[in-house]
């Protein structure tokens, strides 16, 4: 709308009018935009109070109703109906693909997400990192980009010769085919208490990560049903959010594409021995990136380099996105300078999209000893809690299960991505399923309320609008706002836009459903209903969005 007003009030303008002079009156009375004129007063050689007048004396379009000045200002006052009417049509029209743009003009955006630790469970800052990925994803390709959805799965590293040190002493396959994760994680952790006593198992350890870096068969074939057995516990995570992944090459994919790497490094000059290890040196305050230790022994950084350039010749990215935990932007930074270092120009295009922590009662929700947090379980209870709130308030639902799921794991995914992701999250079970509120099942009402409506109803494109109510145009100035909403959160990757929006047109639906009695009102029906769908199209498409489904009835 104020892009059509900006062309509209140019037509009239003595001088060029920029966008970020109209503003927003706080009060509808005072029209729905306003120009302000001082600026113009120096050029035109008059006051502003003569300027506005004679503007506002000169509008007239059929988009606008009123111009009225004051006090140096031009309020203008839109044509509703008209606005209206049009907005209604597009959104018809365009249904879903209301509000996608071009901007990415088909370039691919690699996605790192995720990226979970095999025999450890799957931790809240997984969690963190696979929804914010997921939606950052959906977001990007409603800009027009192709994303690609990485699981970079954190399968490699000398932490695994502990743990098939461990298993060999200490490990039972029938425990680890029961509970896999549990049990592994069990095993490392008293490799480390028992190392404490005996120093040789460290010897060990290393010995055997050696071993399972040279191929060794049956280190590897341990290996390899660890890896199988802990995919198939977080598959279930996954699925749980509905969330799939383009490649999963994790970090042991990239251990025999490390050598070029390094000898890459070496031939251009940027491996400097120290202790013992090879480093390469970085800019000033940057301690030096380690690239292999002094026994030989790669690291995460040399894996995160190899696999950064086998993404780029793979996909070709215009951009490429990690989204990982504030605490890795240390090494982020590191992986970028030295890619910058060995000359490829496209380190640039890197980017590490930071998160904070989800907190409980203040405090780092951990995977610590003896307080693992299964995410699984944090999972199926959020459905049923869901569950038991719809026994209670609509207990002949149809589907009861599937809408279950529809709110507890819409209930989590909203509760993070509501807030910018570089905060501090709080997690609240209780608090997040609440249907008033900020929350996600919150939006999802709204959006099964307009369906109920709508179930009453035809939905019809024919509508004539003559008379645009203050709750009906509180909603149409929020639809409105959708495409630009859109492409601010792709521009700062980050959801808590889309999150935002959701609620305030959840909101503004609301007011208008309980202050309008549209089934009743013959004489706006058609135009009630259009409006209603059209709020149901976008509701529904933002939470899409984040990830999360709009179940039609709840
Ligand atoms: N597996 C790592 C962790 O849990 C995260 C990997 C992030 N991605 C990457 N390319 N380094 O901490």
């Amino acid at each position: 709308m104020k892009k059509d007003i900006l062309q509209v009030l140019q037509q009239f303008s003595p001088i060029p009018i920029q966008e970020s002079m109209l503003e927003r009156p706080v009060h509808t009375h005072l029209g729905d935009l306003a120009l302000p004129c001082f600026p113009f007063a120096k050029e035109l050689r008059k006051s502003p109070v003569v300027i506005a007048e004679e503007l506002a004396q000169a509008i007239n379009h059929p988009l606008i109703l009123k111009a009225q000045a004051m006090g140096g200002y031009v309020n203008i006052f839109v044509n509703r109906s008209e606005i209206t009417r049009f907005l209604l049509q597009t959104i018809h029209k365009q249904s879903t693909s209301y509000g996608s743009n071009n901007d990415g003009n088909g370039g691919v955006v690699t996605i790192d997400l995720s990226s979970p630790n095999i025999a450890k469970p799957f931790s809240m800052g997984h969690l963190r990192s696979t929804v914010i990925g997921n939606s950052i994803a959906l977001l990007l390709e409603k800009n027009g980009f192709n994303t690609v959805k990485i699981n970079y799965i954190g399968d490699w590293g000398t932490q695994f010769g502990k743990l098939l040190t461990a298993y060999r002493k200490w490990g039972s396959e029938q425990e680890v085919q029961q509970a896999p994760i549990q049990t592994l994680l069990g095993l490392y952790i008293r490799f480390h208490e028992e190392a404490e006593l005996d120093d040789s198992l460290n010897e060990q350890g290393r010995a055997a990560f050696k071993a399972l870096e040279d191929g060794d068969t049956e280190a590897l074939a341990l290996w390899k049903w660890f890896k199988s057995a802990s995919l198939k516990e977080f598959q279930r995570i996954y699925d749980l959010l509905g969330i799939t992944f383009d490649s999963y090459n994790g970090e042991a994919y990239y251990n025999d594409k490390m050598e070029p790497v390094v000898n890459e490094l070496a031939n251009k000059g940027l491996l400097v021995e120290s202790d013992g290890a090879l480093v390469v040196e970085l800019d000033e305050d940057m301690p030096p990136c380690l690239i292999k230790k002094s026994d030989g022994a790669t690291l995460y950084a040399t894996r995160d380099l190899s696999a950064a350039i086998d993404r780029k010749t793979t996909y070709n990215f215009v951009k490429s996105l990690y989204v990982v935990g504030n605490e890795q932007s240390f090494h982020f930074t590191q992986v970028k300078q030295v890619l910058g270092k060995l000359g490829y120009d496209w380190a640039d295009t890197i980017e590490h999209i930071p998160f904070g922590l989800i907190l409980k009662d203040g405090k780092k929700m951990s995977t610590r000893k003896g307080k693992i947090v299964l995410l699984e379980e944090v999972l199926n209870d959020a459905i049923a809690l869901a569950q038991k709130n719809i026994e209670e308030k609509n207990p002949n639902l149809l589907n009861k299960e599937a809408i279950a799921l529809a709110i507890g794991v819409g209930a989590i995914i909203f509760s993070d991505l509501k807030q910018h992701r570089k905060h501090d999250i709080e997690f609240n079970l209780a608090t997040m399923l609440q249907t008033e509120g900020e929350t996600g099942p919150y939006v999802q009402y709204a959006c099964a309320r307009a369906h109920a409506v709508l179930r009453k109803a035809d939905d019809t494109t024919t509508f004539t609008v003559d008379e645009v109510n203050d709750f009906e145009w509180e909603i149409v100035k929020t639809l409105e706002q959708f495409p630009q909403v859109i492409k601010r959160a792709a521009d700062h990757a980050d959801p808590s836009f889309i999150a935002k929006y959701a609620v305030d047109l959840a909101q503004a639906f609301n007011s208008f459903y309980g202050n309008v009695q549209v089934l009743s009102d013959a004489n706006h029906l058609t135009y009630r209903i259009a409006l209603i769908s059209c709020t149901a199209t976008v509701l529904k498409e933002a939470l899409r969005l984040l990830g999360m489904a709009a179940p039609e009835e709840m």
